[in-house]
């Protein structure tokens, strides 16, 4: 039966396409050979519908490409840092604001201030790059994510929510001398893209408060995280995004942003905060880092566009049909009996490689395989957040297979529409008729750090 019903319906229509190629299997197969088994040594150029990541790949506005051509670019004081500066303080509340190129430099300029060897950062489940740098730094991430948030086939509306409980005990073996923060992620993306409740996140700032430490936030998605609040959370149904969003950050210290996520652009990130003290030392290692203080890595134009997308990332209209179509891909997945975690997150659907491929040991790595049989089957992108992307114990030098071995289809912002989306359904559903030919991997190279990002593999 054909269905063509309107559900949600993008707030803007398409001015500018782009041209996308779906190459034949067997240069599919060269193309995968030649990147050692990971996608992300692939050419973008054989990739057909690139669902990798939805950092830096969405679809700017005609504000924001206006921005781009409107931005200053003085090395010192330019009017564009302050339209920035003023953007992310009226939306966050917090004062002190230093650009950084992205993401993991604002945890790199936010480490170097603040975190010593031996220290630990309790949270809900770390990034990879933030827990990279706190590694790096020989100090320990504790996730502490509520115990729902590991089986995927539970449906709980808050699986991003920290374990109090965890979170004390982490607190009291450590001392809070040894932990220079507690760190929260919204939405909490290696644990499913699944939000954090407003009143979770209340009570760990209480006992935060109440224990003297410090509260921030790595809240690369945080108007998504709102709007999941504004539509489940009892009590804060239907409230606006701006509001919702200004009450989390009214409980932390500071945060550090990748803007790539939910700020729309394709490069750029921030450090905000309201300690100052941290934003003196954060502004010295800024500049060591990422550049002068009122431009830290970025242009002026960068600067622009993401002050603006900032503003149109909280757009309520804008949320529902992104978050909603994420939805009705992973809704249709899950009826069509691929096991997927449960409920869909806000930026992306994750397969449960673990139930899709039983037969596949997590030492050899049965999401990076499912990964590379997608991308033959169908020139889909996707990416492995299991086994190879946990990296090893950096104490006992052990593969730690995580208790979620998933692949990631992350949807780009305002770029595929749901035919896209129902064509990678499609091949997935192939997929699984097949899925008990399909072998695991193993490694060919293996990098020390962040291994994931450039490992190559063979079959096994
Ligand atoms: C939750 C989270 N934190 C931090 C980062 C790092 O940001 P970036 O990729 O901009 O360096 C990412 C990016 O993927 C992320 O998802």
């Amino acid at each position: 039966m054909t269905q063509f019903s309107s559900q949600h319906p993008e707030p803007f229509k398409i001015k500018m396409v782009e041209p996308i190629t779906l190459v034949n299997r067997t240069e599919r197969e060269k193309a995968l050979e030649n990147a050692g088994l990971n996608v992300f040594n692939l050419l973008a150029e054989k990739v057909f519908i690139d669902l990798l990541t939805d950092s830096g790949t969405g679809a700017m506005s005609e504000a924001q490409w206006a921005g781009l051509l409107s931005g200053d670019e003085s090395y010192a004081g330019s009017p564009s840092f302050l339209h920035l500066r003023d953007t992310v303080t009226e939306v966050t509340g917090f004062p002190f604001v230093l650009p950084t190129h992205q993401g993991r430099a604002a945890e790199n300029v936010l480490h170097s201030a603040m975190i010593k060897e031996g220290n630990v950062i309790p949270g809900n489940s770390h990034f990879d790059t933030t827990k990279a740098h706190i590694e790096f730094r020989k100090a320990r991430a504790i996730d502490c994510t509520i115990d729902e948030c590991f089986d995927p086939t539970i449906d709980h509306p808050f699986k991003g929510n920290v374990d109090l409980e965890k979170l004390e005990n982490a607190v009291n073996k450590h001392g809070v001398e040894n932990i220079p923060f507690v760190l929260i992620t919204v939405t909490n993306n290696s644990g499913g893209g699944q939000p954090v409740s407003l009143e979770n996140i209340r009570s760990v700032a209480e006992f935060c408060k109440e224990r003297k430490l410090k509260l921030f936030f790595d809240a690369a998605r945080f108007s998504e995280n709102a709007w999941f609040i504004s539509t489940r959370e009892p009590g804060q149904i239907g409230r606006p995004i701006p509001e919702i969003v200004h009450e989390i950050f009214s409980y932390g210290q500071g945060m550090t942003m990748s803007a790539k996520k939910d700020a729309i652009v394709n490069i750029g990130g921030f450090i905000a905060t309201n300690d100052e003290e941290i934003f003196e030392v954060c502004k010295q290692y800024n500049i060591l880092f990422e550049g002068f203080i009122t431009y830290g890595g970025l242009a002026g134009r960068d600067m622009e566009a993401l002050a603006i997308g900032l503003k149109e990332g909280m757009d309520h209209a804008y949320l529902t049909s992104r978050i909603e179509q994420v939805k009705r891909f992973g809704d249709s997945l899950h009826e069509a009996g691929i096991p997927t975690l449960r409920p869909p997150g806000g930026h992306a659907i994750y397969i449960d490689a673990k139930r899709f491929l039983p037969h596949i040991d997590q030492e050899q790595f049965p999401a990076q395989a499912l990964v590379c049989e997608l991308y033959l089957e169908s020139g889909v992108r996707a990416v492995e957040i299991g086994t190879v992307l946990a990296d090893r114990d950096p104490d006992t030098g052990k593969n730690r297979p995580p208790e979620l071995e998933l692949m990631r289809l992350a949807i780009p912002r305002r770029v595929y529409t749901d035919n896209h989306l129902a064509y990678v359904k499609d091949a997935l559903v192939r997929l699984y008729e097949r899925r008990e030919k399909i072998r695991g991997l193993k490694f060919t190279h293996e990098p020390k750090l962040l291994r994931h990002f450039s490992a190559r593999f063979e079959w096994v």
